[in-house]
């Protein structure tokens, strides 16, 4: 079945550059501190912010915070609205409430500020995330309304390996590497496990690393789930505290591979042999002062692309900017900073559900 007014089906995502046409937008409403867990110290970079999660974590972000991510989303709803795109939000939902399983306490869920994080959309499918937080395991319920809707309307949707996420999944008394220390990360190989966003697209091709909420059992399980459908490229990535390729590695438009200069020491070699332009990000400007707690300020990578040429940045990024104009983009701008505050950036904030176009290889 398609999608009123479009020949697509409803679920249509190949990619991070065919001309968009339906995309899910967070919500700041009701978000949460992440409480403190073992994971926690794996992927926050700065570790002044450690003491902050452990005292704050599982209470509400202060409603003037909230107010501010909001006032982004609204600004980035509005520009993909007044680009023709259909947004569609996440329901309301509590995230307040503590929750134990056999395995764990919890005490809070997170926030429905990020759905790139829980859904994995792929050609016809959705695929919810079998995430690495345990924060974070029911933060797909502001989204079942939605998949439901699509599911009706002619989309597959199907759940990864639900997580038991016991003590067996994490390194017991892990320690972040320092930067020049061989890479690590917190999570085991006892389960499946993947963050949504530590995949991105490429056509027939999806790339994946591993990080502190993607395991290669994870990534293992994506492959065999795609079968032959689509191609799992594991792409190898420094980062002292990784969580989600989209600040590290992100294909822009057919031939243009955006990197990451601190975190990716060696392009995989099919985009080389495929003659890729590989644009190399530049330092981000976001000043020191700026408050930031969930991410480095390399979240400025973090962008969405509405056709092959115009990309949404953030405001405030005018070296990142004029690269992108250089390298043959449209940018843009959209006020993100305070989003970022407490979230991501404009890919994380997102998920792209219908594009218009259709699978092919770029290599
Ligand atoms: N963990 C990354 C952001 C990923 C979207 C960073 O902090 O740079």
């Amino acid at each position: 079945m398609t999608s009123q007014n479009s020949p697509y089906p409803v679920v249509n995502a190949f990619n991070e550059w065919d001309p968009l046409e339906e995309i899910i937008v967070g919500v700041a409403d009701g978000a949460m501190i992440p409480p403190w867990d073992i994971e926690m110290e794996a992927t926050v970079h700065r570790p002044e912010l450690w003491q902050f999660y452990r005292r704050h974590g599982g209470t509400p972000w202060p409603p003037e915070m909230v107010v501010k991510a909001e006032r982004d989303l609204e600004e980035f709803a509005h520009i993909l609205e007044a680009e023709g795109v259909t947004v569609r939000r996440p329901t309301p939902y509590d995230f307040s409430k503590p929750y134990s399983t056999p395995d764990f306490s919890i005490a809070s869920s997170c926030y429905a500020l990020m759905p790139r994080d829980v859904l994995l959309a792929i050609g016809d499918e959705i695929i919810e995330a079998p995430m690495g937080w345990r924060s974070r395991c029911h933060e797909l319920h502001a989204y079942k309304d939605l998949c439901k809707e699509y599911f009706r309307r002619g989309a597959r949707w199907v759940s990864g390996p639900r997580p038991q996420l016991s003590e067996k999944s994490y390194n017991a008394g892990y320690v972040a590497p320092r930067e020049g220390e061989p890479m690590r990360t917190v999570l085991t190989e006892w389960e499946p496990l993947l963050d949504a966003a530590d995949v991105i697209k490429c056509g027939r091709d999806l790339f994946v690393a591993q990080s502190s909420c993607c395991n290669r059992f994870g990534i293992e399980w994506l492959q065999r789930h795609v079968g032959d459908r689509f191609r799992v490229h594991e792409v190898e990535v420094y980062d002292t505290h990784p969580m989600h390729i989209d600040a590290t590695f992100y294909p822009l438009a057919p031939g243009k591979l955006l990197i990451n200069p601190e975190r990716v020491r060696k392009v995989p070699q099919m985009f080389i042999k495929a003659g890729w332009d590989i644009l190399v990000c530049p330092q981000p400007e976001m000043p020191a002062s700026h408050p930031l707690y969930n991410c480095s300020p390399w979240i400025m990578m973090n962008v969405l692309m509405l056709d092959e040429k115009r990309v949404i940045v953030s405001k405030g990024e005018d070296r990142f900017i004029r690269a992108l104009q250089g390298w043959g983009f449209e940018p843009i701008p959209c006020a993100f900073w305070d989003f970022t505050t407490i979230g991501g950036g404009l890919h994380c904030a997102s998920v792209d559900i219908r594009r218009r176009g259709g699978k092919q290889s770029y290599f």
